[in-house]
């Protein structure tokens, strides 16, 4: 059976291509969420890409990921540097999670350097664009065939 995933994106994300393009480049959110779905049926994943601006719906889509999904790749944005709640909800989930940031968070200002979420799950990527994401995928198809062996 197909591996499902889900790819969790946080505020603002909405705005990619139009947001800071310096730092988050000039694909779109639009754009980015096809070529996810693509590259995740090419790898015979079965993929779901979200995003939420409320911290408290971003917590449910990870809650409802425990029964619904076998993995989460998860932008949090701005949510990675300040929110407990989501930092909580992903450690009671107990398969594969890759966190992701498009840009180099460590590279920016101080207050980004910190992540709650990274000793909370699987592994991470940053820095290097929106092919981060195709990255992402790549690896949580691979974490996911591992286990399945
Ligand atoms: C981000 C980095 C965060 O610091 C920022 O708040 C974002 C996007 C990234 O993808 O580089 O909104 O997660």
């Amino acid at each position: 059976m197909n591996n499902k995933i889900i790819i969790i994106n946080g505020p603002n994300l909405n705005l990619l291509g139009e947001r800071e393009q310096s730092e988050y480049g000039s694909t779109t959110f639009e754009e980015l969420k096809k070529i996810c779905l693509n590259k995740s049926k090419d790898l015979g994943l079965i993929a779901d890409f979200s995003q939420s601006n409320i911290e408290g719906e971003i917590v449910n889509m990870i809650q409802n990921s425990r029964k619904n999904f076998d993995g989460i790749i998860i932008n949090a944005a701005a949510f990675t540097h300040t929110s407990i709640a989501i930092r909580d909800a992903l450690s009671i989930f107990k398969k594969p999670i890759i966190e992701l940031h498009i840009s180099n968070i460590y590279k920016r200002e101080e207050f980004r350097h910190k992540s709650l979420i990274s000793d909370v799950v699987t592994g991470g990527i940053f820095g290097l664009g929106a092919d981060g994401y195709i990255l992402a995928i790549i690896s949580m198809q691979k974490l996911l065939q591992n286990e399945n062996q």
